[in-house]
């Protein structure tokens, strides 16, 4: 059994996968995923308008030992039978992620069985997995990532390999969407309640801007916050119509901007299958504007279920069950004492840290010898 843990942000996840399974071929999900938990702090952090890190790393070091235990037993197993564990290493918020991994490096050692350090963002792609029949991506393949704290737009040529071809110079997608829906006086995190408000607004009643609509290198989201705030100003009291309307014009503006700049990506790349992930994959006008793009260029669009859209753990033991699958016998090789940085278990590289910025394209193929 493979145990998968993730801790990078707000969200303490913890997933079993039964590895076994998926080395011999089966790809029912519900074979392969035993057991999941993702237990949010959305309503620790919520007075604050944000994550606070502090209390999001004070409540991952209480809460993980417990949510481990109980997935364990919820998938039937126990600690003797796990084969690994695969942990995010980064990006992320340093002290949250120092608990996820201090905790795994910690049972590996203990179990003497290899350890998985990854990058969080190569999980929200491998979400794409996770579905009733677990199915690679078609590769080259355009990736959407689009979260709270990232948007990327990714060209994968091959297994593994990642090319940005466009990200964010300020604010992410979903910090875009929180943060209108705070000029809005909608509770954090704002990006659903903004969403739910604009469906009954009229989009074309505000025009905001959306930076470097030229650039096919960049997006550009924090305009759009300080133009809602100088309108929300200038309206001074708002009607529940206002709103409404406003929420509709920024929804409106950060999903064309999505699309326009994915569009133009779909031009010159052209890939054969198109990703749309990260928590924002959750908003139904993306969805919906993107799978249009994709039904006229014939494209199949993957969109994970809105569970593995935010974060979680089952996403990471995807990632980690295909890593296992291609090391194939250069992990059975595996001896205590041969790896780098540990002469105590093998597969476990103890001299790794937290890595808080570590973009998608200095992942190492290799990551179990950090
Ligand atoms: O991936 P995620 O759970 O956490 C990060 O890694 O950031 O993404 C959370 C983000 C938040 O900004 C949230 O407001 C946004 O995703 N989000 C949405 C919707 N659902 C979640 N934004 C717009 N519309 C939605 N329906
Ligand atoms: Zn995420």
């Amino acid at each position: 059994m493979l145990l998968a843990i993730e801790t990078s942000c707000d969200e303490t996840a913890v997933a079993v996968l039964d590895d076994k399974a998926f080395l011999a071929g089966e790809r029912a999900l519900s074979s392969v995923l035993k057991h999941e938990i993702v237990s949010s702090q959305v309503q620790l952090h919520s007075p604050y308008g944000g994550v606070v890190p502090e209390l999001a790393s004070r409540e991952h070091i209480i809460n993980l030992p417990m949510l481990v235990q109980e997935a364990l037993r919820a998938a039937g197993t126990s600690v003797r039978d796990l084969s690994a564990v695969c942990v995010t290493r980064g990006p992320g918020l340093n002290g949250c992620l120092l608990v996820g991994v201090a905790y795994a490096k910690a049972l590996a050692s203990a179990l003497r069985i290899p350890l998985f350090p990854l990058n969080h963002l190569e999980g929200h792609i491998f979400a794409g997995e996770l579905r009733e029949q677990i199915t690679a991506l078609r590769l080259p393949a355009l990736v959407l990532l689009v979260s709270g704290g990232h948007t990327e737009l990714l060209f994968v040529p091959s297994f593994r390999k990642y090319e940005v071809v466009a990200r964010t110079r300020d604010d992410a997608a979903g910090e875009a969407f929180d943060k209108c829906a705070s000029l809005l006086g909608l509770p954090y995190p704002g990006g659903p309640a903004l969403s739910a408000l604009a469906q009954d607004g009229d989009a074309t009643r505000f025009s905001f801007p959306v930076g470097m609509p030229d650039s096919e290198h960049d997006f550009s989201f924090s305009g759009v916050k300080t133009a809602v705030s100088r309108v929300v100003r200038g309206l001074g009291d708002l009607t529940d119509g206002t709103r409404r309307d406003l929420a509709a014009s920024v929804e409106q503006a950060l999903v064309a901007a999505l699309v326009h700049k994915t569009e133009r990506a779909l031009r010159r790349l052209r890939p054969v299958s198109f990703l749309l992930t990260g928590g924002v994959a959750a908003n139904q006008p993306l969805r919906t504007a993107l799978g249009e793009l994709m039904g006229k260029r014939n494209l199949p669009i993957i969109v994970p279920d809105r569970r593995w859209c935010t974060d979680n753990a089952a996403m990471m033991g995807m990632l980690g069950l295909r890593i296992i699958e291609h090391l194939g016998p250069e992990l059975h090789g595996w001896k205590p004492g041969t790896q780098e940085h540990s002469d105590l278990a093998p597969g476990v590289p103890f001299g790794i840290g937290a890595v808080p910025r570590w973009p998608l394209e200095e992942v190492s193929f290799r990551p179990a010898v950090a």
